[in-house]
């Protein structure tokens, strides 16, 4: 494998101390070897000049639907329920092989060009492998799972599912892509949310987490519509009940999190679980503002994410960056959410909620280079004198600032150019892909 040096870089470690360095970044066998100034270059393959550049880790999105890409524009000005019965489980009901392979790569080339290396990703009920192979071909980082859905009213035919056959094939999938590429690919169960999951699935679906350890991925009181239901249904709040089931773990990633009592966030607290907050989402749905300085101020792990791009209608982490601290201070007051905390969600975080925070998530010497190098030399990021970096990337850059992304080592974005990915070929399928499905099915308004 190449080694690569990056020379003369503003880096922002992320590591505990959070430290800002000038300097280079020695890269061999897809780990970060040193850190240091003047290190030598003829120790690499390859030598990337980042000379006014600012450097930072990948970000690390905690909630995406990589399937719903081909959807971006279908669900505008909806609520949750509508939205989803409406436009979205009938678009992924049509969805077919080809669609979900080329919606994937729509939405993998929208996060690598914007700087997140890492996601967590909820797909349709079927063609999971699809995902899977456009992950592997791309070489984003990903922990990916079929959805699951065994129960619901108003739910298409195509995307209801037996409980036994939801668990078969989510198996198949784990045992075929788990730990693929040296464990850049991880499995992830994600039964959709509890209205569309019976209690014997979502109890099988922790003792496989279990035995397998691998995380779950759910949505969870993302609605007040939605919780209703699940108290209907259960005689339990939401959180409550999952940690009734025994699914409230350290393993668990609950998107969303808005409409929490004092019992769930205590129990989210208490167990470890990772919340992931998704404010572009959650305003666009008019689902709510979660209390993510709250939930912060006591200790529990929230990362962030772009949701799905009918709900947003971007993947792009500086969008989520900006609304996360922007929307809690008319709330709360203007300290509430500073750009630090949010920078730290996005990357950190993330990667503790992933459970890599060992790996990913900071620049530091020993851990798998997956990073962003941006450059901020333009109007709306100066002046630069006496601004905190972060201050800059949370506050004034945009993804146009991205110049070179690199997973696992590797770069799979260049001056906004795409290594792995044939840009013109995804978004000539993606249109021939989205007029297909919409040939097939009919959304109500
Ligand atoms: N709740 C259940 N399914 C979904 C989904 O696809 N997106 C969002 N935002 N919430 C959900
Ligand atoms: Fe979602």
């Amino acid at each position: 494998m190449e080694s690569l040096l990056i020379k003369h870089a503003q880096i922002v470690t992320m590591n505990t101390q959070e430290d800002i360095i000038t300097g280079d970044i020695f890269i061999r066998d897809g780990r970060i070897e040193a850190i240091g100034t003047a290190l030598n270059q003829s120790l690499a393959d390859r030598v990337i000049d980042a000379s006014r550049r600012t450097v930072i880790p990948g970000f690390v999105q905690t909630h995406v639907h990589l399937c719903q890409t081909l959807f971006r524009g279908k669900g505008d000005d909806l609520e949750l329920m509508d939205w989803l019965k409406k436009r979205i489980w009938p678009l992924e009901a049509s969805h077919d092989e080809e669609s979900v392979y080329y919606s994937a790569m729509l939405g993998i080339g929208e996060l690598l060009q914007s700087g997140t290396t890492t996601i967590v990703d909820m797909e349709t009920v079927h063609h999971t492998d699809s995902a899977f192979r456009a992950i592997a071909k791309s070489g984003i980082r990903a922990l990916s799972g079929k959805v699951m859905m065994d129960k619901g009213s108003e739910v298409p035919l195509a995307l209801q599912e037996k409980t036994a056959a939801s668990i078969q094939e989510s198996v198949d999938l784990l045992e075929k892509w788990h730990m693929y590429d040296s464990g850049r690919i991880q499995y992830a169960f994600s039964p959709r949310f509890v209205v569309s999951c019976t209690e014997e699935l979502l109890k099988e679906v922790q003792k496989l987490s279990a035995h397998y350890n691998v995380h779950v991925h759910t949505h969870a009181s993302e609605n007040k519509g939605e919780i209703a239901i699940v108290e209907q249904e259960t005689g339990m709040r939401n959180v409550v009940y999952l940690d009734h089931l025994g699914l409230a773990n350290e393993r668990l990633i609950l998107a969303h999190c808005i409409w929490l009592n004092k019992e769930e966030k205590r129990i989210i607290r208490e167990r470890g679980v990772h919340v992931s907050h998704c404010p572009g989402s959650n305003l666009k749905l008019a689902s709510g503002i979660a209390d993510v300085p709250e939930m912060l101020e006591v200790g529990s792990s929230v990362s962030l994410g772009a949701d799905g791009a009918p709900c947003n209608n971007n993947l792009d982490m500086f969008n989520e960056m900006r609304l996360a601290a922007l929307i809690q201070k008319p709330l709360h007051g203007p300290t509430s959410m500073n750009a630090r905390t949010v920078f730290r969600m996005a990357t950190i975080g993330g990667a503790r909620a992933v459970g890599m925070s060992h790996e990913i998530g900071s620049l530091e010497v020993g851990k798998k280079a997956d990073l962003a190098i941006l450059n901020l030399n333009h109007f709306h990021t100066f002046p630069s004198y006496d601004v905190d970096p972060i201050s800059r990337i949370v506050y004034s850059a945009t993804r146009a600032d991205v110049e070179t992304t690199i997973v696992d080592g590797k770069v799979v974005m260049e001056n906004g150019m795409m290594k792995t990915i044939d840009e013109p070929h995804v978004l000539k399928q993606a249109d021939a892909s989205i007029k297909r499905l919409l040939s097939r099915t009919t959304i109500a308004n």
